[in-house]
Order: C-alpha cells, then structure tokens, then sequence
C-alpha cells in the first residue's frame, strides 16, 4: 500500500467494559436531558407497562454505539422485543446461543422516568455463551456508575464496593417491585410483600430492578426479589451482586442465569432464610 493510500478505519480493541461504559454514559446523559421532557407515550403490554420515545432513542443510540466496536455481536434489547412475557421467552431463547450477547435496558424505571420521579437506569451487559462477563448500570441522576466484569470485583467509578453485612431478616432492607404483568405476577409478589414486611427492617419499592440490584452491591440494600423480570432488567445486576459477594438465584435458590425472570438477591447471608420466607407464603411463582 503506498503512503497516500487511505487505511480504512477499523475500531480495534477488545476492551468490552469500556464500550459498556462508554454507552451507558452517553445514553444516559441524554435520558436525563430529556426529563419531563418526551413527547410520546405509549402503553406496552398493560396500563402499567410504559415506553416513550426516549427509551427507543437511548436504545438505537447503544445499539449504534456497540455496532461500532462490535459488529458480529448479537444484541437484545428491551425496545427490540415486542411486549410480553411469551415474546420476551422466545426473543432471549433465540439469542441465547449466540457467542456474544449484548443484553440491555436502556431505560429502566421509565414509569419514574415519566412522572419525574428521580430512581431509574441504563443496564447494559455482556454474556459469552450465556454467562455475564460485563455488567454496567449508570444512574444518571446521581452520575454513579456501577461496574462489573466476571473475576474482577464490582466497582462505583472505580472504588470497589461489597454487600452489606447483615446477618439477619430482622436487620435487612428489602427492595421489590410491584410487577408489571398483572394476573399471575403481581398477586403472588404482593403475598410475599405481605409474608415479608413483618419480618424485615423495612421493604423499598423504588422502580428500577436494576438500580435496586446495583444497591445491593453496594450495600445499601439487602435484598431484592420480584417476579416476572426480564434478562435486561437482571443481566448487569446479577454480575454487580456476585462480583461484589452477593448472591443472586431464582425463587427456589437456583442459580441464576440468564433465564431467570423470578428472581431473589441478596447479601448471601440472608438468602436462604429469603428463599424460605417466600416459600412458607407459596410466593415463589
Ligand atoms: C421495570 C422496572 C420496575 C419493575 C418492573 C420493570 P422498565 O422496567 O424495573 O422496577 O418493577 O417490573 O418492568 O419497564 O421501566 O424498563
Ligand atoms: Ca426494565
Ligand atoms: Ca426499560
């Protein structure tokens, strides 16, 4: 090639948590420039289950950005996927087998995000053969970045963080959510809530599944369990909770992964005594 000839551009570089970062930071910047500011409002699967323009924009914006450095990656994204429990299944089935899967929200809590209640999140994660190595969860509102990569710790810009020490249900803050699927999720998240709230210190429900699991690798929660989630609200938290010493399984203490939609977190310490105070209610799912 002769010194005037072009070289074509390629990204090089396989560093995949800096593109995780890079695209929650961006995307995230810009949700935040947007509150209380979208335009269109649109009903998913029920009247609880909302989608505005912004998180169809963050989402084509962290596609674009992973595209970029990645382009033979396999991305899910919520806003790819048409509502619903059934479609959500199959969508991650699908792409489950793929060799690097980019599994992302690029808003969670957009019910918050809509009435300008400042608790919602980026999750952007990567799973090789099915297993999360990267997860990232940006909340814009207080610019803390939560990051995790498999072996490597668990991270706020840059300061390590663990679980919270608590050894008993007495001492836990919980946090859950009300979900959004109506018929068969809601009522058996709200007997746990019931068999729960006696037991624990006191129960949060904030409105981001995935800034509630980021707490708890930061210690600031206990706990978290909720019923009917989806790969993109739990891929990065699930890294940030083990990564910090946590422990993270579906309701019946089974290990998580990525097919987990009905989820228990914890510190580790109070897990088992979590999974069994679900169980005594029958509100595991
Ligand atoms: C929702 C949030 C909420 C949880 C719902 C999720 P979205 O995600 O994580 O905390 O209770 O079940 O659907 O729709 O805001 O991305
Ligand atoms: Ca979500
Ligand atoms: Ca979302």
């Amino acid at each position: 090639m002769s010194s005037t000839e072009k070289i074509p551009y390629v990204v090089t570089g396989k560093n995949y948590t800096a593109v995780a970062v890079n695209c929650a930071a961006k995307s995230g910047e810009w949700i935040k420039s947007k509150l209380g500011q979208y335009k269109s409002l649109q009903l998913k699967s029920s009247l609880h289950d909302l989608v505005t323009e912004v998180d169809k924009g963050a989402e084509q914006m962290i596609r674009r950005l992973i595209m970029t450095h990645f382009p033979h990656h396999a991305i899910l994204g919520e806003e790819g996927v048409e509502p619903g429990t059934d479609v959500s299944r199959l969508a991650l089935e699908q792409a489950q087998s793929e060799e690097y899967l980019w599994i992302v929200d690029p808003l969670d809590g957009t019910t918050n995000f809509v009435h300008g209640f400042p608790f919602y999140s980026v999750s952007i994660a990567l799973a090789h053969r099915g297993e999360v190595i990267v997860g990232v969860v940006y909340d814009p509102m207080r610019d803390e970045l939560f990051v995790a990569e498999k072996g490597k710790g668990a991270y706020v810009h840059g300061s390590p963080i663990q679980v919270a020490d608590e050894r008993e249900l007495s001492g836990s803050l919980i946090a859950s959510g009300f979900p959004t699927e109506r018929e068969r999720a809601l009522p058996i998240n709200l007997a746990g809530m019931a068999a729960l709230a006696p037991q624990v210190r006191n129960i949060r429900t904030a409105g981001s599944a995935a800034l509630h699991m980021a707490y708890i690798a930061a210690g600031r929660l206990t706990g978290f369990w909720e019923l009917n989630l989806n790969a993109w609200d739990l891929a990065a938290g699930s890294l940030l909770i083990q990564e910090a010493g946590g422990r993270v399984t579906d309701t019946y203490g089974q290990p998580y992964h990525v097919g987990v939609r009905d989820v228990v977190a914890s510190n580790g310490h109070i897990h088992d005594a979590f999974v069994h105070a679900l169980a005594e209610v029958d509100a595991q799912g």
